[in-house]
This record gives C-alpha cells, structure tokens and sequence, in this order.
C-alpha cells in the first residue's frame, strides 16, 4: 500500500500586492507540498473585511492574490484555489464553533491587539478574526496547514477550538497540525520590523527593476563602516537574502563571510540582495505578466476550487451540524 497522501489547507489576505514575508514564510511551502499533497489553498477575502473598507480595491486584490499564486508556481492541476467568500459553509461553520468558544480565547489574541494599536476600528468582526480562520482551516478536514511563525497563534486556537467542540459533541473535527519551513524566520521589512503590507515596509518581488533596486537600497543598516567586519544575523539585508535564498544555500554562506571579513559596504549587500531577488523570482515574473492578460483563466481557476472545496466543506458542515442537534 502508499502512502495516504495528506490533505494541507492555507490561505492569505488579500491586503495588497504579495510580499517577500508572504512568500519565503508561506507560498513556497505550498509550492513545495503540492506535488505530493491535497492541496487547498485560498484567499480571504472575508478576513480581509477587518480591515478593508474600499470595495474596488478588495476585488482587485483578491484577483491579484490568485495571479500571483499561480505566478509563484501553485499549479491548479495539483491544488485548489478558491476565494473564501465562494464557500459559505465556512461562514456557518464559523458560528457553531463560535458557540464553543470562550470568551477568553479571542481576549488573549495578540493580532487583535496589535492592530487596535495600529488604529484598526475595534469591530466584532476583528475580534472574532481566530474563530472565522478555525471555520476555513477545518472545513476541509486538513492533516497539516503550512504557515509563517506570526500565524502559530491562530493555528493554536484553531487546534483549542476543535477540541472544546469534540469534547462537547464527540469526534467531528480532525485536529490539524500546523507547518513553519525548517529554516522559518519572520522576514524583516525594509525598516527591520516585520514585514507587512500594513506597515508599509514590504518589499514586492514584481516591482519593477529600476523601483525594486531603489526599495531594496531603503533598507535601514546600522552606520559600521566599511572596514570593519559586520554581525550578518543582526542585519536586515542579511536576513532577507537568507529568508529568499535558504540558510542551506552557499549563496547566503558566502555573503554571511563577507559580512565577518571588513571591506563590505552595506550598498554592496543590498546589491547582493536586489539581484537575488531578480535571479530567484526571474519565471514567476514572467508568468506573472502572461496572466494578467487572461482574466478568463483566473476565473475558471477559482471556480473549481471553490467547488471542490465546498464538497468538502458541505461533508464537514453537515457532520457538525447533526452533532449539534440541527
Ligand atoms: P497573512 O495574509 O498576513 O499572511 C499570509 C501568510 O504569509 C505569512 N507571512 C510571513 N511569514 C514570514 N515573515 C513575514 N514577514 C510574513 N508576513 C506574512 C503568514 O504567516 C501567513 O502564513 N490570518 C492569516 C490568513 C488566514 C489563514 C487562514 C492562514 C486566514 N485564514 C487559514 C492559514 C489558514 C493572515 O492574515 O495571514
């Protein structure tokens, strides 16, 4: 017999543009997994509505999220790709585990907090944000769910959610386990932070070379001059380029002895960085261009996988909903 192939589910906000984080923290464990895994991965749009009040800018963006999955390789022949607003059962799943779920559970949320302190409207919306990502990661019945280290809390919860609901009604919910890359790092933005569309230090690998080179050159270094060896795990620049090219890769080795020697420039690194960058997404960002001119194509995508992920998730939502007593 083979082996039972594991099913992974995933998504990401549609926020704007994909970044490096998005990618090196989340995107490409899904490109790596697909070959040999169920895959569905998703863009939610519904989360997104915490945050996003400009109904144009949303519909653009959740055809983009899709654009540039395809771009960075996510294959429609060995993945599903779906908005989460095409699959309603997520949505009533939301409100039954909702009904399991402690108060306390949301009030120890650290993403919640931290966008109020960034000044996000305090919705209900916002604050139920764990419960709604518990609803679209056991919709589909998955083993494991690859993400970046910011989104362990949420997986956490997840975990704590199917199990208070088992507890109550009996085994409805598989518990999945959550996924971080081996190598996983949260990946700084341009000011050292981590990067987030939100805090407008993001770095979006399909700029433009001559904008790209010039982001890429706004990175904050510290002021240790040039002959003088520098700390790479201290250094932003340092840091992403290991993030995009691998701890394992002899690239990063060797940009990691030039740092420890003197005579680097931080201008010199970034360089380094910036044609990692092109090197590294060189044939996404020409499939990324060929999609764009074929709307169609990004349709049809995501109506398959929305409708095999709502046979999954109509398994899922009706199991539940017997075992409530509906
Ligand atoms: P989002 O949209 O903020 O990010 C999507 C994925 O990218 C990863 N990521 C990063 N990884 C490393 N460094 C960074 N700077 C960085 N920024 C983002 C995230 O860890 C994530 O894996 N709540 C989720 C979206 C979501 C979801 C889900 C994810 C909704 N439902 C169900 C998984 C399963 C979010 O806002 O991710």
């Amino acid at each position: 017999m083979g082996d039972v192939v594991k099913r992974v589910l995933s998504g990401i906000q549609p926020s704007g543009q994909l970044h490096l984080g998005n990618y090196a923290g989340a995107i490409r464990q899904f490109v790596e997994m697909q070959r040999d895994h169920e895959m569905y991965i998703f863009v939610a749009s519904y989360h997104a509505l915490t945050s996003s009040r400009d109904a144009e800018a949303l519909r653009a963006n959740i055809r983009q999220v899709v654009i540039d999955y395809l771009a960075f390789g996510l294959d429609p022949a060995h993945c599903s790709l779906y908005a989460q607003h095409d699959v309603p059962e997520v949505t009533e799943l939301a409100w039954l585990l909702g009904c399991v779920c402690p108060k306390h559970m949301m009030d120890k949320a650290t993403s919640y907090k931290d966008k109020i302190a960034r000044g996000l409207s305090a919705s209900i919306g916002l604050y139920t944000y764990p419960v709604l990502q518990a609803a679209d990661i056991l919709s589909v019945d998955p083993d494991v769910v690859p993400v970046g280290k910011d989104q362990v809390q949420h997986c956490e919860i997840t975990r704590d959610l199917a199990q208070a609901f088992n507890r109550h009604y009996g085994e409805v919910f598989k518990v999945p386990d959550y996924r971080l890359r081996d190598d996983a790092d949260v990946v700084p933005g341009i000011d050292g932070e981590k990067m987030s569309k939100s805090y407008g230090n993001d770095i979006d690998p399909f700029m433009e070379e001559k904008p790209l080179r010039k982001r890429v050159m706004k990175i904050t270094t510290d002021s240790t001059p040039v002959d003088q060896p520098k700390d790479p795990q201290s250094c932003t620049v340092f840091r992403i380029f290991r993030s995009i090219a691998g701890r394992d890769d002899p690239r990063t080795a060797e940009l990691e002895a030039r740092y420890r020697a003197p005579g680097l420039g931080y201008g010199e690194a970034k360089q380094s960085l910036f044609e990692l960058i092109l090197d590294h997404f060189a044939a996404a960002r020409q499939r990324r261009s060929a999609l764009t001119d074929d709307p169609g194509y990004v349709e049809q995508v995501l109506k398959d996988g929305a409708a095999a992920a709502r046979a999954r998730a109509r398994e899922v939502v009706d199991r539940a909903r017997a075992a409530v007593g509906l």
